[in-house]
């Protein structure tokens, strides 16, 4: 007797009309709702302002059909960049809009003095632990009790 098995996927409906750019003010209001969306601990509008507003701050966001859907912000600091903080909303990810930003982001610095991009992410974060391993960043150090709520990180790079 033979068996055929039906394994019951949901399908991954990739969005067409997609795009990246430099973050602007008017982005705040969105940033901010999908902050406290996507993080059990999200950022305070203070927090998000303060890495957005510092001069050396590096912002970029991908929209779907024009609404901002996510966001990665981060800090240069003379040959390397510290990624603060990359996010998509809970609806749109794992579409490919994460892997967009953050090629659009590495174009972005690549004709300036950066060599490497550092990063730091919960040991628990499986998910963003995956993202990272697939675009070609490896775990380097760690960190005990580095967040708030004593869990620690890896510390991440990507060298250009
Ligand atoms: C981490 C995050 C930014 C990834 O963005 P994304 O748009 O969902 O990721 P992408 O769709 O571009 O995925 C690129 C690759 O990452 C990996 N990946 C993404 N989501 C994954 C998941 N749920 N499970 C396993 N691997 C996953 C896969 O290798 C994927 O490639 P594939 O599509 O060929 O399988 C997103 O999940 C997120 O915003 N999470 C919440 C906030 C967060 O934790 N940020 C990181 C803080 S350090």
């Amino acid at each position: 007797m033979s068996w055929v098995i039906f394994i019951k996927t949901k399908p991954i409906i990739k969005p067409i009309n997609t795009s990246c750019r430099t973050y602007q003010n008017q982005d705040l209001k969105a940033i901010l709702a999908i902050e406290n969306l996507a993080y059990d601990f999200p950022w305070s509008q203070e927090k998000i302002t303060n890495s957005t507003d510092n001069t050396n701050a590096l912002a970029n966001v991908v929209l779907v059909d024009d609404q901002v859907v996510g966001y990665l912000l981060a800090l240069t600091c003379v040959d390397f960049v510290d990624i603060l903080n990359i996010c998509i909303h809970p609806k749109h990810q794992h579409q490919g809009l994460g892997r967009q930003l953050f090629n659009h982001f590495k174009h972005a610095i690549n004709n300036t003095a950066t060599k490497s991009i550092f990063l730091e992410v919960k040991r628990s974060n499986d998910v963003a632990i995956a993202f990272y391993q697939s675009l070609g960043f490896e775990s380097i150090d760690t960190r005990k009790k580095y967040y708030s709520n004593g869990e620690g990180a890896k510390i991440l790079r990507f060298i250009l």
